[in-house]
């Protein structure tokens, strides 16, 4: 939610932050700004629309002169999205400048108060309150910007990652943090700040993640102070070395972030399970886990917490867990888990999976849970996301950055995780047999492989997709392992293509969604050979005997279901288990080429954020 980029050095700021814009406007993409400063004059140029609106407008419009700069890339919380709500704000004096990624819950009575003592607002924002309120304090309390800063977010709630700079201050840019991620790049005499580690990656290696409640005054020619807001300690910050490098961050020569991530999932997995599952030698291992497994085999039940996509590979979980391991699964959308005062004890493990590791929702639920006693394990794709330090122990996936907001290669990721977690426990618990742990070891190594060939049934999945592009709904089914892989199809579908689809278990058909099916209904059946084949071969005739139009997801070699459907996608056998992985590549694609044909930004689609930082 909302992407900030700040510069302070000896190069011109405005390219660096116009590019840093454009690579975090997966975080935001409704209104876009920009202020420089020269060390004289501010220079603000800001914008309803995305950042090459931004960069029209900032060409025709301001002098683009200053070693000292800030940028915004918006998702609205307070205020509809445009030109004047947009970032950054001056403070009423014109001196003070800041741009804001969160909610500050309590504006409305900061603003009153503020207003009674004179100040006025020009947009509808929470930002534009707490940049007076630091001015306010500044003036009254007579302390330096730092000081100002921290008093204000002292008396502020909610939720913020912060960059300001004073005109009265040409060398200095303070920023603060709690619970919007805040990175600060280290260069020499030169300094970025930016939402994550895009924007500066090509300047430097050496990054300080702030932590909540951190706040950091940067200054030319000094060391960057870290202190915390509470309680005012100074904190010595630990520069991290990045491994991030640009070619990630790029398109490749893909049209879309998201074709790419879609291909990239044979590497990813692979990359993912690297050095941690050696099937010959019967070995998975994974250092987060080791330590706690006993744990794991004898805690009460798992709880799974998470948001979307991560939320449907927590369902995949619950399959692999119960069926492997025999160890009771709850899954939670960590939304509901957090406000509905559910029972945890210290003898329960909870997982939180998170690709950002920064959702709001999943945070607080995970807080909630260790509040409770419990062990929470955490499963994120983002090195040194907040998720990841606030949980106990932990796996990353390694899925390298992912930059369309639809989610595709984190949820294979997350599931090759969950599998490998699964059978290790399995293993200590004694659950599975020697023979089936060999097996599963082998077929999990098989999959990037089995991915690569169900990305090549790409050309006919484009056929499909011109077929149905004008649809109006589609009906996902699946069963079992596949009931989750149906959700996750239906909303890759609904987020960039805006047609209404709904995932549901095939023989939950028969209780509601059978009504809705005539000649004008696409139904996506994932029906490749498991324990469940026939009674999806009965759920595809129900189908068809009221007309539906049937698009099928079969195992290589079927006949039974390519006599009965329309169109079939095939995919390589796998263990049911693991069938998640690949049965999930076709759907991605159908998604992505019907949202293509219809003209949609697959990228940036509207409304959504790819970061969720507020509830
Ligand atoms: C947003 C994204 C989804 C993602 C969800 C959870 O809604 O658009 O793609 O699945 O957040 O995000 P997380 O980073 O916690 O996995």
């Amino acid at each position: 939610m909302c992407g900030i980029v700040g510069y302070i050095g000896k190069r011109e700021a405005y390219p660096i932050i116009l590019n840093g814009l454009k690579r975090l406007e997966y975080r935001g993409y409704d209104s876009a700004g920009i202020a420089l400063f020269d060390g004289t004059d501010i220079q603000l140029c800001k914008t309803k629309g995305k950042v090459a609106d931004l960069e029209a407008k900032a060409e025709r419009e301001i002098i683009l002169k200053g070693n000292l700069g800030i940028g915004h890339t918006r998702w609205a919380t307070h205020g509809v999205p445009n030109d004047v709500n947009s970032h950054p704000h001056y403070s009423n004096s014109g001196d003070l400048v800041i741009i804001h990624n969160g909610i500050i819950e309590n504006y409305d009575s900061l603003k009153k108060e503020l207003k009674k003592r004179g100040y006025t607002f020009t947009s509808d924002t929470d930002t534009e309150v707490l940049v007076n309120l630091i001015e306010d304090i500044q003036i009254n309390e007579k302390v330096k910007l730092g000081k100002a800063v921290q008093i204000a977010l002292n008396q502020v709630v909610g939720a913020y990652a912060i960059a300001l700079f004073d005109r009265k201050k040409p060398d200095e840019i303070v920023v603060a943090k709690l619970g919007s991620p805040l990175a600060i790049g280290i260069g020499e005499d030169e300094f970025f700040v930016a939402s994550d580690a895009s924007p500066f990656i090509e300047f430097t290696n050496n990054a300080i993640y702030l932590e909540d409640e951190e706040m950091a005054i940067i200054r030319l020619g000094r060391d960057v102070k870290v202190r915390k807001i509470k309680g005012d300690k100074l904190v010595a910050p630990y520069v991290q070395e990045l491994q991030l490098n640009l070619e990630q961050i790029e398109k490749g020569g893909y049209d879309h972030f998201m074709l790419k991530e879609i291909h990239e999932q044979p590497a990813v997995i692979k990359d993912t399970y690297r050095g941690r599952l050696l099937a010959e030698k019967g070995i998975v291992r994974l250092g987060g886990l080791e330590d706690y497994i006993e744990k794991f085999i004898n805690a009460d039940r798992i709880v799974i917490v998470a948001c979307g996509t991560s939320w449907h590979a927590g369902l995949v979980a619950e399959y692999i867990f119960e069926d492997l391991v025999r160890i009771p699964v709850e899954v939670e959308y960590a939304s509901e888990f957090r406000y509905r005062n559910p029972i945890i004890s210290e003898n329960d493990v909870v997982i939180a999976i998170s690709q950002s590791g920064e959702t709001a929702d999943t945070l607080a639920a995970i807080k909630l849970a260790k509040s409770k006693g419990a062990f929470v394990y955490g499963i994120c794709n983002v090195v040194g996301s907040t998720i990841s330090r606030e949980t106990h122990s932990g796996t990353y996936t390694h899925a390298g950055p992912e930059i369309g907001v639809a989610s595709t290669k984190a949820f294979t990721t997350q599931i090759t995780v969950l599998a490998m977690i699964a059978l290790r426990l399995a293993k200590a618990k004694g659950t599975i047999s020697q023979t089936d742990f060999m097996l599963y070891l082998r077929e999990l190594e098989l999959i990037p492989n089995h991915v690569d060939e169900a990305l090549k049934t790409e050309d006919k999945i484009k056929e499909i997709s011109a077929v149905f592009k004008d649809a109006r709904n589609f009906l996902y089914l699946g069963r079992g392992y596949n009931f989750p892989v149906a959700l996750e199809g239906a909303l890759k579908l609904k987020e960039i293509s805006y047609i209404h689809a709904e995932g549901y278990p095939a023989a939950e058909m028969k209780h509601g969604p059978i009504a809705l099916i005539d000649e004008h209904m696409p139904v996506v059946v994932i029906a490749i050979k498991s324990d469940h084949y026939d009674k999806v071969v009965s759920n595809i005739q129900e189908i068809k005997a009221r007309k539906g139009k049937i698009i099928a997801v079969v195992s290589e070699g079927d006949t039974a279901v390519r006599e009965m459907a329309d169109y079939v996608m095939e995919v390589p056998h796998t263990p049911e288990a693991l069938s998640p992985l690949v049965t999930t590549i076709p759907l991605q694609l159908l998604s992505y080429h019907i949202a293509v044909m219809l003209g949609r930004n697959v990228d940036q689609p509207r409304n959504l954020a790819k970061s969720v930082t507020v509830e």
